[in-house]
């Protein structure tokens, strides 16, 4: 697959999650063996530490980082938007379990685009993206359009699959880890081979961790941090607005 971006990626990347809407959350769960809940409460901690009013998640899928972040008693009000109408209407379908109801009276889910997002400017003390941000047709434009409706002060946590750092042999592994076994776990558990092997094509697109630092600085973020998740294979970035 040739590297894409702009309007070509968007269509691309929207009619490859409403395919695979169904099979979203059963996936995740088996390539990172359940361990994405973990990390979201986890980075519900880090990035609603010290803070207090409304938070949004981005490209939210089918809602799991919306309600890690309901759950949390700092994060306020809760919005979580992606602009496929089938992911959306399934996090709203989790959002009526019984589990779930007492957050998701926190909670409203919308479809709208994260380039161009439906909201204020410095109207949100926290905001999230997760395994989302690899997938916007302009990772600049995005950037720049999250620090726009997060407060001064505010914070953003980018949890995000990254190019596995370390030993060629170790980089090599990985690599060749993701080109061959993800595509076989889409087509057996999700019925569809080619959304699974754009996943590693799109983390060798995005950048390293330090560079995708180095972005969220340009577009005025500061005080970033970021750390590692699931054997280095995910990076949390968090920056200060
Ligand atoms: C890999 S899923 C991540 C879902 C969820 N955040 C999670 O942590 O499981 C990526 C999501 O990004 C959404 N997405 C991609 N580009 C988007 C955009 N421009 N605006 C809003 N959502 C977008 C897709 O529809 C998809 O639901």
């Amino acid at each position: 697959m040739a590297y894409f971006k702009g309007t070509e990626k968007a269509h691309y990347v929207s009619r490859m999650f409403a395919e695979i809407a169904p099979k979203y959350d059963l996936l995740n769960s088996i390539m990172t063996g359940g361990l994405h809940h973990r990390w979201r409460n986890k980075v519900t901690d880090l990035v609603t530490e010290g803070l207090e009013g409304p938070s949004l998640d981005v490209a939210s899928g089918t809602g799991d980082f919306a309600f890690a972040l309901s759950r949390h008693a700092n994060s306020g009000q809760v919005v979580g938007v992606d602009y496929v109408r089938e992911m959306v209407d399934l996090a709203y379908v989790k959002s009526t379990r019984k589990k779930n109801q007492k957050s998701a009276q926190k909670l409203s889910l919308a479809v709208a685009d994260a380039l161009n997002l439906p909201f204020k400017s410095d109207q949100f003390s926290c905001v999230t993206i997760g395994f989302g941000l690899r997938n916007l047709g302009n990772v600049e434009h995005g950037l720049a359009e999250l620090h726009r409706v997060i407060k001064p002060g505010g914070k953003l946590a980018v949890l995000e699959m990254t190019q596995v750092p370390g030993p060629l042999i170790w980089r090599w592994l990985f690599r060749w880890y993701f080109r061959n076994v993800t595509p076989v776990l889409g087509a057996v558990f999700a019925g569809n081979w080619k959304a699974y092997s754009y996943l590693p094509q799109s983390v060798d697109w995005f950048p390293p961790a330090e560079e995708l630092k180095a972005m969220m600085a340009h577009a005025g973020f500061r005080q970033i941090t970021y750390r590692y998740f699931g054997m280095r294979t995910v990076a949390l970035h968090i920056g200060v607005a």
